[in-house]
């Protein structure tokens, strides 16, 4: 009996052994495989009639089976990895897959430094009770100009005077010269308390070059409630800015005019790279300070012109040059980085 199932373990393994080398599939080898070493495969058939021998011939002859089976799984194994390579290069052959291409993940993309840039100041902003506010892009006169105490016979327009769309709906549009247009159109909606920033696009007669841009951004801010003062502006400015620069950074308020602001003020940062020790310091150029934004208590004719009462209300407005802020705070020389959209410099900060 064992001499008749060594013989036939003998065929099932040298039968195998041929059929699988002949293979020319991945699937006609799966197929065969089942067909030796499956559920009711040759091998498995065989090794059903173990129960009818001795326990010695079992002895004999459970390892001689185990070995034959071990040996043709490697074999079906060896055979598998061959027909897949040979399988994908057939398919490789067939289509126009460029391998030279590089793979994935292609580069990711980053935030734009002036969006972090922005982002960060809005996020200090926020935490200090402001909630956002929007203004159209192309204004009317009046919202950019008139309402903000700015007559048409005015010297403050000649700075500003700029991309005009004459007379359409009876009006005069222009595209916004600053973010202050946003105050008078939150007046006109909210009654106070008011506290606004108002972030977006600005447009400007001013020719392209290492500080100068006819596009750039403002961050405008309205703050309106009974009793707001020069000393709140001041604290919230200091705050806004150490949120910036740190705790250390120091802020200086200087006399100035705007037309929609009495008092106003120019609010200066000391220079963050020579902190006012270096003459010859490229950034502040020696002075130590650096002009950071417009500021002011919002004069009584632009509360009047929105219907506030400036004999019980007041606040105060700012309004701060996102590129100018970030260019200092990232140390960046020359405004057209921001635009010249040049990947290179670009992420680098
Ligand atoms: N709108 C002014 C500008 O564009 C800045 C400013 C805003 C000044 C609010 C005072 C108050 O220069």
């Amino acid at each position: 009996m064992i001499e008749q199932l060594k013989t036939k373990l003998n065929e099932i393994e040298n039968n195998y052994t041929t059929k699988l080398q002949n293979c020319a599939s991945l699937k006609e080898l799966q197929d065969l495989q089942v067909e030796a070493l499956g559920r009711k495969g040759a091998l498995t058939e065989l090794l059903k009639s173990l129960k009818d021998l001795s326990l010695e011939e079992k002895k004999a002859f459970g390892p001689l089976s185990n070995e034959a089976k071990n040996k043709l799984t490697a074999l079906f194994e060896e055979k598998a990895a061959t027909l897949e390579i040979e399988e994908i290069n057939k398919t490789l052959n067939e289509t126009d897959i460029d391998l030279t291409l590089p793979s994935y993940p292609f580069e990711k993309g980053k935030r734009h430094p002036l969006e972090i840039a922005k982002k960060r100041m809005t996020d200090i902003l926020k935490g200090l009770g402001f909630v956002w506010a929007q203004g159209p892009l192309v204004e009317d006169e009046y919202h950019n100009f008139d309402a903000l105490n700015i007559p048409p016979h005015h010297p403050a327009r000649d700075m500003q005077d700029t991309f005009f769309i004459k007379n359409t709906q009876k009006k005069d549009f222009v595209l916004r010269t600053h973010t202050s247009g946003v105050q008078i159109r939150t007046m006109q909606k909210q009654k106070p308390p008011i506290r606004i920033i108002a972030p977006g696009r600005v447009f400007r007669k001013d020719a392209l070059d290492a500080t100068h841009s006819p596009v750039f951004n403002q961050i405008e801010g309205l703050y309106i409630d009974k009793n707001v003062s020069l000393a709140d502006l001041k604290r919230d400015l200091t705050l806004f800015m150490q949120g910036l620069f740190g705790p250390k950074a120091q802020v200086r308020f200087r006399s100035s005019f705007f037309p929609f602001t009495e008092p106003s003020v120019e609010v200066d940062v000391k220079c963050v790279f020579c902190e006012g020790k270096d003459q010859n310091c490229p950034v502040c150029k020696g002075s130590g300070w650096k002009e950071m934004l417009g500021a002011g208590i919002v004069h009584p004719n632009v509360l009047r012109n929105c219907g506030i009462d400036p004999e019980i209300y007041s606040g105060y407005a700012f309004g701060m040059g996102v590129e100018r802020l970030a260019m200092f705070s990232l140390n960046i020389k020359d405004i057209r980085n921001f635009y010249d959209n040049d990947v290179r410099i670009l992420e680098q900060f």
